[in-house]
C-alpha cells in the first residue's frame, strides 16, 4: 500500500479524532464557563434570525443525509430492494438544497458579522477561523456532490462508508480512499480542518443544546406595576 495513502487516511484521522475528543476535554477542564454559544442576539436580532435558522436547519438536514449515506451500510438499502441510482436521486434531490440553505445560512451570518459595527467588534480570531473552515467544508461537500451528479460508477457508500466505520472500530483501511474522486478527499481535509478547531470554538455548542428546555415549564413574566402608580389606584378606591 501506498505510504502516502496509509498518512492520509490511516494515520491523520486518528490524530485528528484525538485533538477532537482531547480538545474538547481539555477545554471543559479549563474553560467550563466560556462553554457558550457567544450568543450576540442582544447586539443584532432581525439578521441573525434568518442565517441562523437557514444555517441550522441546513446543518441539521446535511447531518441526517450523511448519518444515512455514510453510517448505514449499503446491505441496508439493498434489502430494501433501493437500488444504487434511487438512492442517488434521492440524496441529490434533498442533499443539494440543504446543503445550499446551510451555505446561504453562513453566507448570511458571515456578512452580518462583517457589516455590523459592533457584532464586527465582539468576534474573535477563532469566530473568523469557524465561519471560514465550515464554509470551506460546506462549498467542498457541495462541489463534491455537484460533480458526482451522474456517479460514473463511484459508490461513496462501499468506499468513503466503510472506510469512515472502519476507524471507529480499528480496521484501517486506506486502501478504500487510494482512488476516491479528487473533491471527495479535498472535502473530508476540509472537514478535518474544522474538527481541529472545533473544540476552541464557540462550537462547543453542538454538544450542550439545552434539551432539558424543550421539557421545562415555561417561565413566567408579569408585568411590574411601578409603587406610586400602586398607591395611586389604592388611595382611590
Ligand atoms: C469525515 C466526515 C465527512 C465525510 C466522510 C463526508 C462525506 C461526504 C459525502 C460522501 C458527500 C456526498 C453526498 C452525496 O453526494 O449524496 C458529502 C456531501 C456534503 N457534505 Fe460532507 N462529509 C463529512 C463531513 C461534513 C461536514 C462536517 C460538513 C459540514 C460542516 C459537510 C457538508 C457537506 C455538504 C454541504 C455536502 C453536500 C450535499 C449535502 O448537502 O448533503 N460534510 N459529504
Amino acid at each position: 500500500m501506498d505510504l502516502t495513502d496509509l498518512l492520509l487516511w490511516g494515520v491523520f484521522p486518528y490524530i485528528v479524532l484525538t485533538i477532537f475528543i482531547g480538545g474538547h476535554v481539555y477545554r471543559y477542564q479549563k474553560d467550563q464557563f466560556g462553554w457558550t454559544t457567544k450568543s450576540s442576539e442582544f447586539l443584532e436580532k432581525k439578521r441573525l434570525r434568518i442565517g441562523s435558522l437557514l444555517f441550522h436547519w441546513g446543518i441539521i438536514f446535511v447531518f441526517g443525509g450523511h448519518v444515512l449515506g455514510l453510517i448505514i451500510p449499503v446491505s441496508f438499502y439493498n434489502a430494501l430492494g433501493i437500488t444504487e441510482h434511487m438512492y442517488h436521486v434521492i440524496a441529490i434531490t434533498f442533499g443539494v438544497p440543504v446543503g445550499i440553505a446551510a451555505l446561504i445560512g453562513i453566507i448570511l451570518l458571515t456578512y452580518r458579522r462583517i457589516s455590523i459595527k459592533r457584532i464586527k467588534a465582539t468576534t474573535s480570531t477563532s469566530d473568523w477561523v469557524t465561519l471560514i473552515f465550515l464554509i470551506l467544508a460546506i462549498v467542498t461537500g457541495l462541489i463534491a456532490t455537484s460533480l458526482n451528479v451522474d456517479s460514473n460508477g463511484f459508490d461513496y457508500r462501499t468506499t468513503i462508508a466503510p472506510w469512515l466505520r472502519g476507524l471507529f472500530i480499528f480496521n484501517v483501511q486506506p486502501e478504500l480512499m487510494a482512488t476516491i474522486p479528487i473533491w471527495f478527499k479535498i472535502h473530508i481535509y476540509a472537514t478535518f480542518a474544522l474538527y481541529v478547531v472545533w473544540p476552541f470554538t464557540r462550537l462547543v455548542h453542538a454538544f450542550s443544546f439545552p434539551v432539558k428546555y424543550l421539557r421545562r415549564s415555561y417561565v413566567i413574566y408579569k408585568k411590574r406595576i411601578p409603587q406610586t402608580k400602586k398607591v395611586s389606584e389604592e388611595s382611590s378606591i
